[in-house]
């Protein structure tokens, strides 16, 4: 089967309409070719993001009109702080309004200058959350984890080698926590092994160095391991999710990834000490320790979905889905970094627009196509959001990669809508000699893809 069919049928429609290519050129005009400065409204199939995206199924929307809006001790509070512990395992949980915050609360109350914190690659807000602390954040993915091209199963695995090595030169109170990030989405979704989660745990115990997980996409990594490690596969996903978390010492979750909810989050550990100083943190920039800055339905949303996305009918769908949108793609001759990853599929802009120089920003040409061509709005990961400018050359550092980013969102397009965007990318591959690249008509000091503005050259 070249698809495998949703298990779901359509309860409730949202409609989305195609603009004509008239409207949308305008549209790119006046948004200074950077679709962050486009109304959604504009948008045909919107593939910025797979975070807070998610349609909730009946079962949380029905949650939501049980909401208990008490300012403390609410009861959907209890039904999430009973999910967390009964698939995660850990006795404390702190909800937080979303990920950010939790890694906010953990690396404030842990962190002092010049601390270090080693991930596979940290993701942007987890990075800039230990940075902002005085700490380093440093990324120890495996080498094939760096290959676009290159196949491997697990290639968010953290290497060892290079942990071990950091942990016996580093004193042990200059790394208060050692990180993993399931999957690890900085490096295209690709998951991580539980061999490797199990030998990096290990190595924390070996030396005293407490354990966490940025567990965002656990469900979706939990079913990687099912499928590609060998012994997992008679297992099931909610066991392998439990003996994964029963490794570590705690983990931060973003709830708008596999807690298929659109606002949401928390804290988790076994330490009641450190729990206990976060939850004071708490009370002062987000809210009291039985909401977290959310309402009681959007905690019971989350209590919900995060039991839901441990079905496997769900996850066999959603991985796949993601799979053979990559697998389309690669038929139609256009450049992905392989395998695909679990929430993505990430486009080579620089095999597919050799012509146009990393200094003329080939990936948000290509988006700028997208948009163009099919109303299809993706995100450039490539030099407009990674070039630097060196201090000592003056000159222009530019990344290695330079990718367009189509995150697809939970639940929420059929397979139609992604064979759609595949012939969208066919058709924009045969005149691709036309595209033109971009110049920058505004740039603002810092994370200046999400408001810079350019003009075609
Ligand atoms: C791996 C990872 N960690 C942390 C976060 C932050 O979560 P939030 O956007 O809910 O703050 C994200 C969000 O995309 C993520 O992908």
């Amino acid at each position: 089967m070249v698809f495998t069919p949703e298990p779901w049928r359509v309860k409730v429609v949202e409609p989305i309409r195609l603009l004509p290519p008239e409207e949308r050129e305008k549209l790119l005009v006046e948004a200074g070719f950077n679709v962050f400065h486009m109304a959604s409204d504009a948008i045909f199939i919107d593939l910025l993001t797979d975070s807070g995206t998610s349609a909730m199924s009946d079962n949380q929307w029905a949650g939501l009109m049980l909401g208990d809006e008490s300012y403390a001790g609410a009861r959907n509070f209890y039904n999430f702080e009973r999910a967390v512990q009964d698939i995660f395992g850990f006795p404390h949980v702190v909800p937080v309004h979303q990920g950010r915050v939790a890694e906010n609360l953990l690396f404030s109350t842990l962190l002092e200058d010049g601390m270090i914190v080693p991930n596979n690659s940290h993701f942007d807000t987890t990075r800039a959350n230990v940075e902002s602390n005085g700490g380093v954040a440093l990324d120890l993915v495996i080498d094939a984890g760096k290959h676009p091209q290159e196949q491997h199963p697990f290639k968010g695995n953290i290497d060892l080698d290079k942990v071990r090595a950091l942990f016996e030169a580093t004193p042990r109170k200059k790394i208060p926590l050692a990180m993993i990030t399931l999957t690890n989405n900085s490096g295209g979704g690709q998951p991580v092994s539980l061999a490797n989660i199990r030998a990096y745990a290990e190595l924390c115990r070996e030396f005293e160095i407490p354990f966490y997980v940025d567990a965002c996409r656990f469900a979706e990594n939990a079913w990687f391991i099912k499928q590609r490690e060998p012994g997992q596969g008679e297992r099931s996903v909610a066991e392998i999710v439990y003996e994964i978390f029963s490794l570590a010492d705690g983990c931060t979750m973003s709830a708008k990834k596999d807690g298929l909810a659109n606002i949401g989050g928390f804290f988790a550990s076994r330490n009641p000490e450190l729990v206990e100083r976060i939850k004071q943190r708490l009370v002062l920039i987000e809210g009291f320790p039985t909401y977290g800055g959310l309402a009681g339905r959007d905690l019971e949303a989350v209590a919900r979905g995060l039991r839901e996305v441990l079905h496997e009918d769900y996850l066999r769908f959603r991985i796949s889905q993601v799979e053979a949108f990559g697998r389309r793609l690669t038929e139609l001759g256009i450049p992905i970094v392989q395998p695909t990853g679990g929430h993505a599929v990430y486009i080579d802009a620089l095999g597919f627009l050799p012509d146009i120089p990393q200094a003329h920003f080939p990936a948000q040409a290509l988006a700028v196509a997208l948009y163009r061509q099919g109303g299809v709005r993706g995100v450039e990961i490539g030099s407009v959001m990674n070039a630097r400018l060196d201090a000592e050359s003056g000159e222009m550092v530019y990344p290695e990669l330079e990718l367009v980013r189509l995150a697809v969102p939970r639940r929420v397009y059929t397979n139609s809508h992604l064979q759609y965007v595949a012939e969208v990318l066919e058709e924009i591959g045969r005149h691709r000699d036309r595209l033109r690249g971009l110049r920058l008509t505004f740039e603002a000091p810092v994370l200046r893809h999400f408001t810079c503005r350019f003009e075609e050259l």
